[in-house]
């Protein structure tokens, strides 16, 4: 078998986002129409994402994607979950879902373009914020899955965004669990990154790999006054021309929420992607209990029903570098 429809369909879930570009799938291809979706644990991020919300959520964006670019064969891809969680301490990679080429049901209004064409950017913005158009579209997506997506154009909120994800990079990194983690998906130069074909290269982050290296390596360097200032007000400078943050809630409790939120975030993606708006996640300032805080307070609201579960920018900026991805044949596992 040649399994040339999966492969197809594999070729634009590669380009599928996942927090520190970890691609913690593989497949394993059955028929023509069926596959099985597996998760390697050395992939994982048990010290940072323990409960596997924000890498499950990363397969939810896998799996829309991968349905968006069946459409153009008619098709959908079926998911049957097969109720396993994301343990890095499973020995092999580990059967997580069942996946079914089926007919499709409903058109899809994304071109799969869109998805080789995504792109996080850590560049600075152009000053400009996102159309109250492109805010109200993306708005209506989240309604559409049980999320709320809020937003400010307030250059005191703003700021207060750029700020608490700078700092949260600081917390990170003064935490040995989580230097250590994030640390080990950091490619300092452009060869190890195009060898490994994943994680956070140091070019993608706009950093100086030898900088970024003494970063986690020689971390208490960077705690010293002066030192952490400079690097502070650099990194924040980094996102300059920032206009527009937004903050998604929603319902985050068990693998079901984590796939929709996935899903949901493709589609935002995607949408922003078909304007000519780039996006950049401060996953982190969620992962980061301390930051995860300041932020539930900063924002607190009262009628909000859902606990927030992202926080972004969002804007418009040159073609950022585009990230590495392993390939179709080292996804696939016999
Ligand atoms: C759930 C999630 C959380 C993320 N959090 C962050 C983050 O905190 N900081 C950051 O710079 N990028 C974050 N990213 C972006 C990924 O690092 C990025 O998607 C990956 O490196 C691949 O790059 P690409 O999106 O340009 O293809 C996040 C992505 C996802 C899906």
């Amino acid at each position: 078998m040649a399994f040339e429809m999966w492969k197809e369909i594999i070729e634009y879930g590669r380009w599928a986002p996942s927090p520190h570009n970890i691609q913690a799938w593989k497949f394993r291809l059955v028929s023509e129409s069926q596959a099985i979706l597996l998760f390697d644990p050395d992939r994982l991020l048990p010290g940072t994402d323990p409960t596997g919300r924000f890498t499950a959520a990363g397969f939810g964006i896998l799996l829309e994607m991968m349905s968006i670019a069946a459409a153009a064969h008619g098709l959908e891809v079926k998911v049957d979950y097969l109720g396993v969680s994301l343990d890095s301490k499973q020995p092999t990679h580990t059967p997580y879902a069942n996946l079914t080429l089926v007919k499709r049901t409903q058109p899809e209004p994304f071109d799969r373009q869109l998805i080789l064409d995504r792109r996080t950017s850590r560049l600075p913005y152009d000053d400009k914020p996102v159309s109250p158009e492109v805010l109200a579209e993306l708005s209506e997506i989240a309604a559409a899955y049980g999320n709320e997506l809020e937003f400010s154009v307030e250059p005191k909120q703003v700021e207060w965004v750029v700020k608490l994800n700078a700092d949260t990079m600081f917390y990170d990194m003064a935490d040995p669990v989580a230097r250590n983690e994030v640390g080990g998906w950091i490619r300092f130069s452009k060869a190890e990154a195009r060898r490994k074909a994943d994680g956070l290269a140091a070019y993608a982050m706009l950093f100086s790999g030898a900088l970024m290296w003494l970063f986690v390596r020689v971390n208490f360097l960077f705690r010293l006054p002066g030192i952490y200032q400079l690097v502070r007000l650099f990194y924040i400078r980094s996102m300059k021309g920032t206009r527009t943050v937004a903050w998604l809630s929603g319902p985050y409790e068990k693998p079901a929420d984590w796939d929709k939120a996935g899903r949901m975030l493709a589609r935002l993606w995607l949408c922003m992607t078909k304007h000519g708006v780039y996006l950049h996640p401060f996953g982190s300032v969620i992962t980061n209990v301390t930051a995860h805080a300041d932020m539930e307070k900063h924002f607190a609201n009262p009628s909000r029903k859902h606990p927030l579960w992202l926080l972004v920018r969002l804007g418009h900026s040159e073609l950022p570098p585009k990230a590495q991805r392993l390939t179709v044949e080292q996804l696939l596992v016999p």
